[in-house]
């Protein structure tokens, strides 16, 4: 039996694309702004974090073309060109304000591709529900285009609301073309998600969830409490979150995590994922920066909580959400 015949599965929308259910974020790929690159990890690292994903089975690459300034997809590019044919990649539209016309999807996707060194990607998404001179109708027309040219295999949007997602469901579907995913911000500690009746539109209209933040920037791994040294790098110094009380107060979120873990002979991030893949039609996209992180966090998939300990971990996160 192949290594990867036990791993879950999601596909990217209706009939879409089947993909390991897991896939891993690179917004910290080239970014210096908010994460520390350049500093704290290098490229020999990333390249090293793109290899051990691969090699662990799992495929799908998340990256758009604000991470680092197209830094983020150069580099999944140059990888890509010693693994071809290996990775999926889904990359994103930023709808700034100047970008009136549907050319403007024409030339960012054009650029994306180029970085890349790819002709098509396998998910384009739509990175913020922004409207200004280009109307959403105009703006799924334009994607729905591209899909039947062949440069994206499937359309996603991101931080859509759940009207907005149906929005988005319906001027495709005028086009004959799915919505395939819609990518927000869902962990064990952010459930708004749910509470806010995306996660249960989705399901209604068969749009995949990417789950971004799965780990919730790295609290869910258990590393950073209250009485170690370890501090965050880069812009996460300013989050709340991860002071000394915010640390406090996450410790029996942690502690449930790593009697779950300790069990299972799984860490707390394998945990923390798991649970997310538990929900079906769930696609965690954990950041990494080294090949540690990226073999670990494959590892959340090939087992499942059990319904005991999926309940355990919803009610003892539920006053922290
Ligand atoms: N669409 C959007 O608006 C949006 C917004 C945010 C993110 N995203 C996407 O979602 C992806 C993931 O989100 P994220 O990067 O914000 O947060 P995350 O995945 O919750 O956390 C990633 C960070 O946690 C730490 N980490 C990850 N795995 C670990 C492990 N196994 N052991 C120890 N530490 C580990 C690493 O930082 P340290 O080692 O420095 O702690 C890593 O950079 C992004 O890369 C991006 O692709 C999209």
């Amino acid at each position: 039996m192949s290594p990867t015949a036990n791993l879950q599965t999601v596909t990217l929308g209706p009939n879409g694309l089947v993909v390991p259910a897991l896939g891993i974020g690179t917004w910290a790929w080239g970014d210096s702004l908010f994460w520390d690159y350049g500093k704290t990890y290098s490229d020999d690292e990333i390249q090293a974090a793109f290899n051990a994903f691969l090699d662990a089975g799992l495929t799908l690459f998340d990256t758009a073309e604000i991470y680092g300034f197209g830094k983020s997809e150069r580099l999944i590019g140059r990888f890509m060109q010693q693994r071809p044919q290996q990775a999926v990649v889904a990359t994103k539209y930023f709808p700034f304000p100047w970008r009136f016309s549907r050319q403007s999807v024409v030339d960012t996707l054009t650029a994306s591709l180029d970085r890349l060194q790819v002709a098509s990607v396998a998910l384009y998404q739509v990175h913020f529900p922004l409207d200004f001179l280009l109307s959403q109708k105009d703006l799924m027309q334009a994607l729905a285009a591209e899909v039947r040219r062949g440069r994206i295999g499937a359309v996603g949007v991101s931080n859509y609301s759940a009207q907005q997602m149906r929005d988005a469901h319906r001027y495709l579907a005028e086009e004959g073309i799915p919505l395939a995913s819609n990518q927000v911000h869902y962990s064990l500690i952010n459930r708004k998600a749910e509470t806010s009746g995306v996660i249960a539109a989705a399901r209604d209209l068969g749009v995949t969830i990417l789950a971004y933040s799965p780990l919730s920037q790295g609290l869910l791994t258990g590393k950073y409490t209250p009485e170690t040294d370890l501090k965050p790098t880069g812009a996460r110094w300013l989050d709340p979150r991860f002071s000394q009380s915010g640390l406090t107060k996450l410790m029996p979120v942690i502690g449930a995590l790593k009697e779950i873990g300790e069990k299972r002979d799984r860490t707390p991030a394998q945990v923390a994922l798991n649970w997310l893949v538990c929900q079906g039609n769930v696609l965690p996209i954990p950041g990494a920066k080294n090949a540690r992180q990226a073999a670990q966090n494959a590892g959340a998939l090939g087992w499942e909580l059990t319904p005991d300990e999926k309940a355990q971990l919803t009610q003892i996160t539920e006053s922290y959400c």
